[in-house]
């Protein structure tokens, strides 16, 4: 049995500061604290997060999250055996308040620091929440991400795919804004989507025609932008069923194309199981396929709860016990990092997010 570990976990990368406590003992894997402050009304009049007004809410509010987080399980730093923060990728700003808050505790108490990639966090949630075995496929599909990711050790990552432009989530949040439907537009289009006739309009399935499993968004976006204005000049305005078959048209095309690319993953990492992480991951219709071509090609799929597939920081302090048991170790010299491709071979990754680079 490896030394019991517990530590705290800070994550300030993109809209959500977020302050928790993980223990890694004899009882096995445990949350013992986590705390999530998000910061969607700070940004709803702008209609994306400003980098700024995140960075200075992640300064104000971040060592009140670690309070609340450490007051939650009753414990004082002494209990602790280290801290990990949140080093990249994301919004500079944000990052720089959480690595200087992580620095500042770590230089006050003695205790150790790890820098953890914000993307390690979410490709080692299913260790933490079941205890998966390496090696495994993870879908990050969330509003700044979108890969598949082969998980070979805490790391150790091939990149076999991903976004060349939006994230599904920010064309689900697009797709909101152009149909009139509130933000965060994920749920709101699936709402629609199950009232609508997903065969109505004829919508692109992009890059299925192309080997590999990189995906594309924006023409699917273009595409349903042109089918609304071209109803609205003919029609005059969009009726509620015209929304409806839009939105289902347009989340079939989606989790067709993920369908797809997810088998040909699979197929490129022959592993026994895949793990979803990323906002997208509730959307009830893309798990529906996703369960479907895994159960077709005889691979476990595991979907953590949502509250662990979103941004937080327990996946922080998590992948930190993983990184420290492996060696890694910080100081003060450590840097943020808005750009942090977890696969250093793989060629970058074309545009940003409405959350940053998509790293
Ligand atoms: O992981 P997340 O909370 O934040 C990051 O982007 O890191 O993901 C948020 C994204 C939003 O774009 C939201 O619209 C999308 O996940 N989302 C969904 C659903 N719920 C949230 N997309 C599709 N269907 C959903 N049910
Ligand atoms: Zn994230």
């Amino acid at each position: 049995m490896d030394t019991p570990l517990t530590f705290l976990g800070i994550e300030s990368s993109c809209d959500d500061t977020a302050a928790a406590i993980v223990r890694d003992g004899p009882a096995g894997r445990e949350i013992l604290a986590s705390v999530v402050e998000g910061q969607t009304s700070l940004h709803a009049d702008f209609g994306g997060v400003v980098p700024e007004i995140a960075a200075r809410a992640h300064a104000e509010r971040v060592d009140g999250c670690i309070a609340q987080a450490m007051a939650a399980a009753g414990l004082g730093f002494t209990d602790l055996d280290g801290i990990a923060v949140t080093a990249g990728p994301g919004l500079i700003g944000g990052v720089l308040a959480g690595v200087m808050c992580g620095k500042g505790l770590s230089a006050a108490t003695g205790l150790p620091l790890v820098g953890v990639n914000h993307l390690a966090g979410h490709a080692l949630t299913p260790r933490l929440t079941d205890g998966l075995a390496f090696p495994y496929l993870m879908l990050l599909v969330s509003g700044g991400h979108c890969q598949y990711l082969r998980v070979d050790g805490p790391e150790a990552y091939t990149r076999l795919g991903g976004s060349i432009d939006d994230a599904p989530g920010e064309a689900f949040d697009k797709i909101a804004k152009i149909l009139g439907l509130p933000q965060p537009g994920g749920p709101a289009v699936e709402a629609k989507a199950r009232k609508g006739d997903a065969k109505r309009f004829a919508l692109p399935r992009p890059l299925l025609d192309r080997p590999g499993c990189d995906m594309s968004f924006s023409g699917l976006k273009t595409a349903v932008l042109r089918t609304r204005d071209k109803m609205i000049a003919e029609q005059g305005g969009l009726t509620r069923q015209d929304r409806a078959d839009l939105c289902a048209g347009f989340q079939t095309a989606v989790a067709e194309v993920m369908a797809e690319k997810t088998r040909r993953a699979l197929e490129l990492a022959p592993v026994a199981a895949l793990a979803v992480a990323g906002g997208v991951a509730a959307n009830g219709a893309i798990r529906a396929v996703l369960e479907q071509v895994c159960a077709a090609a005889g691979v476990r799929f595991l979907a953590p709860p949502l509250a662990l597939c979103t941004d937080n920081a327990a996946m922080i302090a998590w992948a930190g016990i993983e990184r420290f048991r492996a060696g890694g170790r910080d100081d003060l010299s450590l840097s943020a990092r808005p750009r942090w491709p977890l696969d250093q071979t793989s060629p970058a990754l074309l545009g940003f997010g409405k959350k940053g680079a998509k790293a």
